[in-house]
Parts: structure tokens; C-alpha cells; sequence
């Protein structure tokens, strides 16, 4: 071969070495389409959760004697992070403390509120953010109160008592002290949870018989409900355990209005992407829990005149009470303090997505907790932070809609590091009051993606893109230094392909 024929050669391979990595550049394909039925989206969903547990409270969204706070004690710089991420919905005041926490020191002039040793937790509890301020706050951020009571050192009648202290209406006891007190209107506080995790044996669950949790439960739900007869009730379930569930059920499956489960997610330290397969496992559960929730009828039948109170109206759905991020990556002590990762961020995008493919069974989900343990939000005596996990938080409640929409994939890729994960992870809502159409993909891969959204008869006038990412998957947020997390508007060109950046959470928008 001459010197020109062997350049020749080296040119055309070079030409098809490029062309094959360029076909080999893997377009992914979305299809959105209407589903056959309408799927309500409940904004529930993103409830946020606060507890009486070190400084979630105290010394998080609450501090009396701090300069950053208002007349109330709120934490002013944690109250705007609040109100920015929308909440709903605001559970309290448990959590494990519920097995011990009692209502009525919480109430009343605070100075003379009795100081409690935080038996679960650790601490004392000064009990200065009580029943009012928990609704002062909800209030403030625009959110529903959702209280869940003491099964543990508590009784029915102490229940009942709290039910009728936040919407009693006539001329009676509780509802005379919430006006001594200071408020005459009614709270009207929708949502009550029959005790916490209350199978947990380790949290002093008194309870860990689930014929003994069924028959304490409908003793409360009788006195609560004679007390209100308009409330939700709320009882614990767990996410994999029929033998639980199944006699719980079979006894208050006609008074209840949601089961209460309890998910966190982690990595384990030999698998890193072990935070997605919990995610993914949590998923199937909601899954087999809503098909499992089909043998209770929505209408509820010969429910019995002598009980004096009416049944549940409605099928029953499923409210994941506590979710997030848990691992022993977090420090302090039982790993509550955590500095979330950007990879922490993609996990919680991950599972917000779970939220919307599931609407149909569940309709309210809190991330637990808001401030410092397990938070969204640090905060110290010199300020506050969003972390990672906050602006997914945010995002997607910003932008989801109402209605959940159908889609299907073409040439999903794998993560390069774990063959049994999606690169991406996807979910897709319509918003009935703008007209707008969100498709909400995390890429958690480390290489760029590129997509193509099909929206089949779907008209589009328009489309962008909210693009979230940070430098790495390590990066995190403290208080006092600049946000980790960029994130970008931009505009698309209609029915073009996307670019999806490495490890980012996008929201793309389509009017
Ligand atoms: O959120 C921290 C704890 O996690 C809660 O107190 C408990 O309900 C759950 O196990």
C-alpha cells in the first residue's frame, strides 16, 4: 500500500468510527398520551411534617429569643422557605414522641406551661409552640392541620378532648378554653391519625398486636367521632406487612379514611445505588396496597345506627405520613442530622415522580421532617438554608398539575455503574387551570441524555425547560455560603430533541 492509500484508509475509518458513535448516541423516546380514565393529581402530596424531636421545632421553624424571629417565636427566614415551598399540608406533633406527648401542656399562658423531659427524644420540650402556634403556623403557610394523637400514655377521652379543643362549636369545655385562649372560630383540623407507627416495638409501642391496635383504635375513633363526625381518620398500616394490615383493616376498614405508612430511603454502603432500588421496591408496594385497598367498597354498607356516627364516605387511600431520605451517611445521633447531596435531590425527584404515577391510590404523602432533622430547610442561631432536596420539593409542586397523564418509553437507558437501574426516571401531569402540560425526567445518570417527547395528538404552542442541576453528585448546601443547586428556565424548540444534563431534574413544560 502506497503512503496516499493508507491515508485514505486511516480518513475513512476515521469517518466511520465517527458516524457509529453518533448513531450510537441512544435518543430516548417519551410518548404522552391521555389516560383512557382521569386520574385526579391531590396537591396532598407535597405535605411537609414537624415534631417535637431536638430542634425541628425548637430552634427550627420556632425560636423565641432569636433576633430573626417574629412576635410569635416563628423563625422569619425559615417561615419564608416554608411559605416557598407551598405545603398543603402540616403533620404534627409525631412521630415516636407521640407514644408520650400530652396536648393540654401545650396550651394555656406559656410561661406557665409545664417543661417535660422529652422522653423519646431526648431534651426538654418547654412546650411554648403548643396547639395554637402548631395552627398559628399552618396558617401562616397557608397549609391544613393534620394532628396525630397519643396511643401510647394518652386515652381516647384525651383524643376526643383535642378534637373538641381545635373545632368544638358549642358551649363546652375544650371549645370554651380555645376561646379563654384566644381564638374564637373553630380550627376546624380535618385530618387526625390514630396513633404512630404504633407495631414499632422499640418505640414503646403499646399496641404491637394488631387485634389490640384495632379494638384501642375504634374506641378513639368512637369518641373522636362522636366529637366530630366530619373528620378523617387516619390509621397506621405498613407498606409490607399483611399480617398487620389485614386484621386492622378487617375491623376499622369502615371508619378509616386513609392507611398511614412510613417510608425513608437510603444507600446502603456496599451498593450506592441501593437509594433507588428502595424507591423502586416502595413503588410495587403502592401498587399491590392500592389493588389491595379494591376489596373495600367506597360505599360503605349496614354500618350500624347505634354507632352515632356515620361510616366512611369514599374509598380508602393511602397517605405515605413520613417519607425521605435516611441513611447512616446522615450524622448525629440516630443519623437525623443530614446533609443531603445532590444525589439525595435526584433521589427525592425519584420519589416525588412515585407520588404522581401513583395518584390513584395515594392521595397525601409528608416529607419528614421540615427543619433541621431529616429537613428540607438547616437552620442555626446565625440563619438558614435550603438543602439539596428542598427545590425538588418546590419545583415539582410548582409545576404539577392536577391530572396525571400516560406515557410510555423507547430505549430507556441503564445506569452504566448498575445495569438493573433506568437511567432516567419519569412522570407526567396536566394542569387543567393554565393548560399546562409538565413532564418531569431525572436523569441520574452521569452522562447527558437526549430525549424526544412525543405528545401524539396532543397540540403544543409552546415549551420550556427547567433544568436543575449542581456540580457533582456530592455537592451540598450550608448555611452562610451560595446554593450548590443552578436552576435554569429556558426556552425549547417544539418537537425538537432535549438534551438532558448529567444528573440533573428537569420539568419540562408544555403550554
Ligand atoms: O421522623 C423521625 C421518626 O421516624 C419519627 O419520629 C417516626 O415516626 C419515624 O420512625
Amino acid at each position: 500500500m502506497n503512503i496516499s492509500l493508507k491515508k485514505i484508509t486511516l480518513f475513512l475509518t476515521l469517518v466511520l468510527l465517527f458516524a457509529f458513535q453518533n448513531s450510537y448516541a441512544q435518543e430516548t423516546t417519551i410518548t404522552i398520551s391521555k389516560p383512557e380514565q382521569a386520574v385526579e393529581v391531590s396537591p396532598n402530596i407535597y405535605g411537609q411534617f414537624i415534631e417535637y424531636l431536638r430542634n425541628s421545632i425548637t430552634g427550627g421553624i420556632f425560636q423565641e429569643d432569636s433576633p430573626l424571629s417574629d412576635e410569635n417565636g416563628f423563625r422569619t427566614d425559615v417561615l419564608e422557605k416554608m411559605k416557598a415551598l407551598n405545603t398543603p399540608v402540616l403533620r404534627y406533633p409525631g412521630g415516636t414522641v407521640m407514644k408520650i406527648y400530652h396536648w393540654e401542656d401545650g396550651i394555656g399562658p406559656r410561661e406557665e406551661r409545664p417543661a417535660r423531659r422529652n422522653l423519646i427524644w431526648g431534651g426538654v420540650e418547654d412546650n411554648h409552640f403548643g396547639t395554637d402556634e402548631y395552627i398559628k403556623y399552618c396558617r401562616e403557610i397557608g397549609a391544613e392541620p393534620y394532628i396525630v394523637v397519643n396511643m401510647g400514655t394518652g386515652t381516647a377521652e384525651e383524643a376526643a378532648n383535642w378534637v373538641e379543643y381545635c373545632n368544638g362549636t358549642g358551649n363546652t369545655y375544650y371549645a370554651n378554653l380555645r376561646r379563654k385562649y384566644g381564638t374564637e372560630e373553630p380550627y376546624n383540623v380535618k385530618f387526625w391519625s390514630l396513633g404512630n407507627e404504633e407495631a414499632a416495638r422499640e418505640d414503646a409501642g403499646r399496641l404491637q398486636d394488631p387485634e389490640k391496635y384495632a379494638e384501642e383504635s375504634w374506641y378513639y375513633a368512637k369518641l373522636m367521632k362522636l366529637t366530630d363526625p366530619t373528620i378523617k381518620l387516619f390509621v397506621v398500616a405498613d407498606p409490607f406487612k399483611f399480617d398487620w394490615n389485614d386484621p386492622v383493616l378487617a375491623s376499622l376498614s369502615p371508619i378509616v379514611d386513609y392507611i398511614s405508612l412510613h417510608w425513608y430511603v437510603g444507600n446502603s454502603p456496599d451498593d450506592p445505588y441501593s437509594i433507588y432500588k428502595n424507591i423502586t421496591r416502595f413503588d410495587a408496594s403502592l401498587t399491590e396496597l392500592g389493588d389491595y385497598l379494591q376489596q373495600f367498597p367506597a360505599k360503605v354498607e349496614n354500618f350500624s345506627k347505634w354507632y352515632r356516627f356515620p361510616p366512611r364516605k369514599g374509598a380508602i387511600k393511602i397517605s405515605v405520613d413520613e417519607w425521605g431520605i435516611w441513611d447512616n451517611t446522615c450524622g448525629g445521633q440516630y443519623n437525623l442530622d443530614c446533609e443531603y447531596t445532590w444525589k439525595s435531590a435526584l433521589a427525592t425527584a425519584s420519589f416525588l415522580n412515585v407520588f404522581h404515577r401513583q395518584a390513584e391510590n395515594v392521595t397525601m404523602a409528608n416529607w419528614a421532617q421540615s427543619a433541621n432533622i431529616l429537613g428540607a430547610i438547616l437552620a442555626n442561631d446565625e440563619g438558614s438554608v435550603e438543602q439539596t432536596v428542598y427545590y425538588p420539593l418546590q419545583y415539582f409542586r410548582k409545576y404539577v398539575g392536577d391530572q396525571l397523564m400516560k406515557f410510555e418509553v423507547e430505549d430507556m437507558p441503564l445506569l452504566a455503574e448498575d445495569q438493573t437501574i433506568e437511567a432516567m426516571d419519569i412522570s407526567a401531569t396536566y394542569n387543567n387551570d393554565n393548560d399546562e402540560l409538565c413532564v418531569f425526567v431525572v436523569n441520574r445518570s452521569d452522562e447527558e441524555q437526549t430525549v424526544k417527547l412525543d405528545f401524539a395528538d396532543i397540540k403544543m404552542s409552546t415549551a420550556s425547560l427547567v433544568e436543575m442541576t449542581a456540580p457533582n453528585e456530592n455537592s451540598r448546601n450550608a448555611i452562610g455560603e451560595e446554593s450548590v443547586v443552578s436552576i435554569d428556565e429556558k426556552p425549547l424548540k417544539k418537537n425538537g430533541a432535549i438534551k438532558l444534563a448529567p444528573l440533573s431534574i428537569n420539568i419540562v413544560v408544555v403550554r
